[in-house]
C-alpha cells in the first residue's frame, strides 16, 4: 500500500510517500522536510501564526514534490495520512485540510495522525520490532515514556512535569548566549567542558515513578550564570558540561526506572525493544548513558536515524500505512486537536507540556 503523509504541526512543514510491503516492511519513496528555523530563529522560540502562514505558503509545493519523487500519481494512493494534533492549530488545520481536499478529490480513505503516534512506530518502519516495547520520547515539545503495546494501544508511565528536555536544553543555551535550536550548540560547547566544575541538581533522582522535572536544573543554571557575570569561553564550556551530566545522570536513572516499570507490566517480553525518538535523541552524551541503562536491563535498543527522530512526515504516513492496515481511517469532519494524549485513556497526571509546545 502506499500512503501520503503531511505533517504541519510546529514549524516543519513536511510530506512524504511510504510503501508498506505485504510482508509488514516499510519504504521510504520520498521524505521532504523543510524547516522554518531561520524564520523562528529571532524570536528564540516558535511563533504560532508565522509558523502557520509557512505551512500554507509551502505546502502545496511540497506534497507535489513528495508525490513526484514517489513516481506516483494521486490515484495511486491507498490513503492520505496527516498529524491532527497535538500541536499549533494554525498549523495542524493547514495540513489537515490539504488532507481531507487530496482524499474527497481522489476519493481516498483519510487517516487523522497523532504526531506522538508517529514518533511511537516509526522504529517499525525500519525494522521489524515487536510490541510491547517501551519509548522514550524526548522533543522540544515533549518528554515522556510510553509502552507501546500495539497500534492505538499506548500507556504512558511518567512524563515531564514541567519543561520538556529539548525546551531545557533551549534556555540553558540561550541562558549561556548560544543560538536557537540551542541542543546542538551545546553538546558542541560542552565538549570541551569540565562538567565537575558546576554541580547541578539531578531532579526527581530517586523517585519511585518515571517522571522528569527540569525547571529546577535551569534555575540553578540561571543561579549559576548570574553569578559568574560576564561568562568566558572556559565558563560557557563547563556550565554546558555540567548542565549536560546532570540532565545524563537524570535520564539514566528516570529510564531505569521506567524499564522496571516495564518489567513488571510486561513479564513475559523476554527481549523488549527500547525506542527513542525526538530531536534530543541526536545528544551522544544521552545515547552513551541510555545505551548503558537499556544494556543494563536487557533491553535491545533501537534508535531511528536523526532524519526519523526529528519532526517529519515518513513517521505520519507510517503511523496512517499501520492504521489503514487495521482498517482504522476516519470521517472528513475529524478535528484538529492542539492537545491530545496518546494514551487518551489515562487521564493526564500532570500537563504534556506548554501550551503550544512542540511535540
Ligand atoms: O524532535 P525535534 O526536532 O522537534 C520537536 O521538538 O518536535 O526536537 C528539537 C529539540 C530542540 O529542543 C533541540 O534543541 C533538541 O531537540 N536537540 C538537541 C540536540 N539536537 C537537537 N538537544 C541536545 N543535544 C542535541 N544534540
Ligand atoms: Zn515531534
Amino acid at each position: 500500500m502506499h500512503i501520503l503523509g503531511i505533517e504541519t504541526s510546529c514549524d516543519e512543514t513536511a510530506a512524504a510517500v511510504v510503501r508498506r510491503h505485504g510482508s509488514g516492511q516499510g519504504e521510504i519513496l520520498s521524505n521532504l522536510v523543510l524547516s522554518q528555523t531561520a524564520e523562528h530563529a529571532p524570536y528564540g522560540g516558535v511563533v504560532p501564526e508565522i509558523a502557520a502562514r509557512a505551512h500554507i505558503e509551502h505546502l502545496d509545493r511540497l506534497v507535489g514534490q513528495a508525490m513526484m519523487e514517489a513516481g506516483l500519481d494521486y490515484q495511486d494512493l491507498d490513503a492520505v495520512a496527516a498529524t491532527a494534533g497535538p500541536g499549533l492549530l494554525g498549523g495542524l488545520l493547514v495540513g489537515l485540510t490539504m488532507a481531507k481536499a487530496i482524499a474527497l478529490g481522489h476519493g481516498k480513505p483519510l487517516i487523522a495522525v497523532n504526531h506522538l503516534e508517529g514518533h511511537a512506530l516509526t522504529a517499525r518502519l525500519m525494522q521489524e520490532v515487536a510490541f510491547p516495547y517501551l519509548l522514550l520520547l524526548v522533543s522540544g515539545g515533549h518528554t515522556q515514556f510510553q509502552i507501546v503495546e500495539g497500534v492505538g494501544r499506548y500507556h504512558r508511565l511518567g512524563s515531564t512535569i514541567d519543561d520538556a528536555l529539548g525546551e531545557a536544553f533551549d534556555k540553558v543555551a540561550k541562558l549561556l548566549g548560544l543560538g536557537y535550536p540551542g541542543g546542538p550548540q551545546l553538546e558542541q560547547r560542552a565538549r570541551g567542558g569540565n562538567p565537575q566544575r558546576f554541580s547541578f541538581p539531578r531532579p526527581l533522582k530517586g523517585r519511585r515513578d518515571c517522571n522528569f522535572s527540569f525547571s529546577g536544573l535551569k534555575t540553578a543554571v540561571r543561579e549559576t550564570v548570574s553569578r559568574l557575570g560576564r561568562l568566558s569561553d572556559e565558563d560557557v564550556a563547563d556550565v554546558a558540561a555540567g548542565f549536560e551530566a546532570a540532565v545524563a545522570e537524570t535520564v539514566a536513572d528516570r529510564l531505569a526506572m521506567a524499564a522496571q516499570a516495564f518489567r513488571a507490566a510486561h513479564p513475559e517480553a523476554a527481549a523488549p525493544a527500547l525506542i527513542v525518538a525526538g530531536g534530543v535523541a541526536a545528544n551522544q552524551r544521552l545515547r552513551a548513558v541510555i545505551a548503558d541503562v537499556a544494556a543494563l536491563h536487557g533491553f535491545s535498543l533501537v534508535v531511528p536515524p536523526p532524519r526519523l527522530c526529528t519532526d517529519n512526515a515518513a513517521m505520519i504516513a507510517w503511523a496512517g500505512a499501520e492504521r489503514l492496515q487495521l482498517g482504522l481511517t476516519d470521517d472528513l469532519s475529524v478535528a484538529a486537536r492542539a492537545r491530545w494524549p496518546l494514551d487518551v485513556a489515562q487521564a493526564p497526571v500532570y500537563g504534556t507540556g506548554k501550551l503550544g509546545a512542540k511535540v
